[in-house]
């Protein structure tokens, strides 16, 4: 009768004990446990902002998944590519600043030719008066000025084209109708029209005392003007 009275007892201290011994770690308690349920170290925000990142956060620098390129910026170029397109910057700079001051330069030729040319003028009528004017005689009053004044404008009207030429042109543009190539096309003629001068003087004077030496010395002042002619409207042709 007591043992019936204690068995309740027993039984709850039985209960008790197995319960403690289940709620104790075993070895395997960690494998079974469920994966879903948050650890502690998930809830661990970096409120102090610091560097601390967590391993397992996209990295956004290094491409991550949210890393999309909105700006539609360029792939980035190659640093080869990257060097070549800055030398040929370098290049068209360059090239841009030696056109602008050579052009200057063949500005101030051409006023410098186109003034020459005007006093050569002046001076080729007078030496044409001299010789021709008269009744056979002549002074020679102008002749070495007009030929010394032949050479000045024949060689700064060479050097004012070939200034021109030389200069680069980094932004080659389609022939067009404009005042560049009016310009071009009538300093082409006066080029014509000088090289002509050239020679014609000379064979003009070496047919002195001959009956052509008139006919000679009337083409050669019809081509001096014509000449000169051409070159202003080269010149107009930017002013309008
Ligand atoms: C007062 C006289 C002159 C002035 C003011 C003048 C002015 C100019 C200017 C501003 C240009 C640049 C055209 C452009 O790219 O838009 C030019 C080009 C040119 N000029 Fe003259 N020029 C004169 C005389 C001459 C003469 C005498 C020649 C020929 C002997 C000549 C031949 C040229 C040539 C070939 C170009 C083209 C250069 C190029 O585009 O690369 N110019 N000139
Ligand atoms: C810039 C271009 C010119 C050049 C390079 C040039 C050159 C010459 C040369 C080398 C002579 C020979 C000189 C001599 O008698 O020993 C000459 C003669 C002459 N030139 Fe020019 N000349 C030019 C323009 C002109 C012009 C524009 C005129 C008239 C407006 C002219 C009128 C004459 C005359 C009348 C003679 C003398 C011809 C003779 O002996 O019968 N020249 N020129």
């Amino acid at each position: 009768m007591r043992a019936m009275r204690s068995l309740p007892l027993t039984l709850t201290l039985l209960a008790f004990v197995a319960g403690a011994a289940r709620a104790e770690p075993g070895p395997d308690d960690d494998k079974n446990a469920p994966k879903a349920q948050p650890s502690s170290s998930e809830f661990d925000f970096n409120l102090s902002g610091g560097a601390k990142k967590k391993a397992s956060s996209p990295d956004s620098s290094q491409g991550g998944a949210f890393d999309f390129n909105f700006g539609g910026e360029e792939k980035k170029k190659s640093p080869e590519e990257e060097a070549r397109a800055q030398a040929k910057q370098a290049k068209l700079e360059r090239d841009v600043k030696v056109r602008r001051a050579l052009l200057l330069s063949h500005q101030a030729l051409g006023f410098a030719t186109l003034a020459v040319f005007a006093a050569q003028l002046v001076i080729g009528q007078l030496n044409y008066q001299d010789k021709y004017g008269r009744d056979g005689t002549t002074t020679d009053d102008y002749k070495l000025t007009h030929l010394s004044l032949g050479v000045t404008t024949a060689t700064l009207f060479g050097a004012t084209g070939i200034v021109a030429l030389a200069a680069p042109n980094p932004y080659p543009k389609p022939i067009k109708f404009d005042a560049a190539l009016v310009h071009k096309l009538c300093m082409a003629v006066a080029a014509a029209g000088m090289a002509l001068q050239i020679i014609l003087g000379p064979i003009t004077a070496t047919h002195d005392g001959k009956l052509d030496q008139r006919t000679f010395a009337v083409t050669h002042l019809a081509i001096g003007y014509t000449t000169f002619a051409f070159m202003s409207a080269g010149v107009l042709s930017y002013v309008f």
